[in-house]
């Protein structure tokens, strides 16, 4: 039999999961590979190092993970003073203040790593795999440069593994060749993949000139995982006219030799640190500056929080308020709509125009509404500390997450584990994977800025206690799923040790 019988109940905490992986990886070798690192060593001005721990719910899963089972973790060595810190093979021992697991540095020269993450992952594959609402680059510079910094990691992996019978968890879009040259490096190897972003139909996908060699690349995985069954569908689909693989009798695709399963894991948060971070002192303080800092007292407040990127429908959004003000004076000075979040991926220049096209607006607005302290708008555009994200949060009458496309969406689910008041409504795109799953969430149409005008008036309008049963059940489904069960179900759809087969 291939699936271990479930545990009735999903794992929620992290020292469930660290009894799930215990049991489940055995005394396999575990490795997890991603772009980013989750420790970074830099200089300091004084010449010293400084070593910083990434953050972000993900991060913080991954490392439990990493912490019980013990292993390497590879990826990219990205900070100035990475090299320094580590030993002559990139190899150091972390967390640094109580070290569990190896951390494998990849070096790439500059370059490479610019064309490859810059260039092909984040211009070609971001774009593609967001429905190409913003026109993919094709390159083919970018693309050879991809393959060289897959093949690096696929020499740090196998350097790692060897023939060993490890468990490898790859991370995302940036690493789409990566299976498949593991797989013909370490046969013994059970390879799962998580893939962050959605999955686009397959006539979007088609317009990539390398589309087949990445389905190619994903297909040495045993487990592929895709935030919803949508998803999950599409690149089936994809798989079957694209190649000779066909979904086999215990829904694996297989060509006969190999089969990967491809399912639909939803990666959810801490639910419990959130909340509980959220009612404590430091952010009752953090909610007092907010209110003060930008004259919250009395006001109907909007929140927009995300990364700056062109797939989050933030010009959407501010169209939608622009609309708001103009059809409905009265919200006129009582309106304050929040706009935050750090830029993200400024070297690319879709990322400087959506920055300068949102100044714009933003300007816009607040002219004709209202300047100084009566504006409307409000931009926080940096990089929030984890108390300021929880004020925000807290103060919102309305969290509006408006994605044009959106593989799953972790502000959402943040909004409602910060809201231990059951309050506050969550006006949710219905282009998100959090809209088809949490139950009961309150959609809309992003593109329809009159409609979702509207949708913000009427909430504007709402005195009575409407959000909060909605509240209470998707806090529930939540608070009941989180990352760390997230990544046990990935585990738990792992084929059994060679030993057990
Ligand atoms: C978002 C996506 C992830 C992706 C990450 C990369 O969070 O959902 O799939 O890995 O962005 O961000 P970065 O700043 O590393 O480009």
């Amino acid at each position: 039999m291939e699936h271990q019988a479930r545990v009735p109940q999903p794992v929620q905490t992290r020292i469930e999961l660290e009894a799930l992986i215990r049991e489940r990886v055995g005394g396999r070798p575990f490795v997890s590979v991603s772009n980013r690192e989750p420790f970074v060593h830099s200089y300091r001005p004084d010449g010293g190092i400084e070593v910083r721990a990434a953050v972000g719910g993900l991060t913080v899963a991954l490392n439990a993970a990493m912490q019980a089972a013990g292993g390497t973790w590879v990826a990219h060595g990205s900070g100035d003073a990475d090299r320094a810190a580590a030993d002559g093979r990139g190899r150091l021992m972390v967390p640094p203040e109580d070290p569990k697991y190896a951390l494998q540095r990849v070096w790439l020269d500059s370059g490479d790593s610019d064309l490859y993450y810059n260039g092909c992952a984040n211009q070609a594959l971001w774009p593609l795999c967001h429905n190409a609402f913003t026109k993919p680059v094709f390159r083919e510079d970018h693309w050879q440069a991809y393959r060289r910094v897959n093949r690096a990691f696929a020499d740090a992996v196998a350097g790692v593994v060897g023939d060993s019978d490890a468990i490898v968890f790859i991370q995302d879009y940036h690493f789409a060749l990566l299976p498949k040259m593991i797989r013909s490096r370490c046969p013994r190897a059970t390879l799962l993949h998580f893939w962050h972003i959605p999955w686009p139909v397959p006539d979007i996908f088609a317009i990539c000139p390398w589309g087949d060699q990445i389905v190619d690349g994903l297909l040495g995985n045993d487990v592929l995982g895709l935030h919803t069954p949508k998803y999950v569908k599409r690149f089936e689909e994809f798989a079957r006219a694209a190649t000779s693989w066909q979904l086999g009798e215990d829904g694996r695709l297989t060509n006969g030799r190999h089969g990967v399963r491809v399912r639909e894991f939803p990666i959810s948060i801490d639910f419990a640190a959130i909340s509980a971070s959220a009612a404590s002192k430091a952010c009752d303080d953090a909610v007092q500056r907010l209110t003060r800092d930008y004259g919250l007292e009395d006001k109907f407040v909007v929140l927009g929080l995300d990364r700056i990127d062109y797939t989050k429908g933030s010009i959407e959004r501010l169209v939608a308020i622009e609309r708001l003000l103009e059809r409905h004076p009265e919200l006129r000075g009582r309106l304050k709509y929040l706009h935050a979040g750090a830029p993200s991926r400024e070297s690319i220049p879709a990322y400087r125009e959506l920055n300068a096209a949102i100044a714009a607006l933003e300007k816009r607005v607040n002219a004709a509404y209202g300047t100084g302290p009566c504006a409307p708008v409000v931009s926080i555009k940096r990089h929030l500390r984890e108390e300021e994200v929880l004020a925000l949060y807290r103060r919102a009458d309305v969290c509006v997450v408006s994605s044009l496309d959106d593989g799953m969406n972790l502000v959402a689910k943040e909004f409602l584990a910060a809201r231990n008041d059951e309050r506050g409504r969550l006006l949710l795109s219905e282009f998100t994977g959090a809209a088809w799953e949490l139950p009961g969430a309150e959609t809309f149409n992003p593109f329809a800025t009159d409609d979702f005008a509207e949708r913000l008036h009427a909430i504007s309008t709402d005195s009575g206690d409407h959000g909060s049963e909605r509240m209470r059940k998707m806090r529930e489904h939540v608070r009941t799923r989180t990352v760390y069960g997230w990544l046990a179900d990935i585990l738990e759809a792992l084929p059994p040790a060679e030993s057990a087969r």
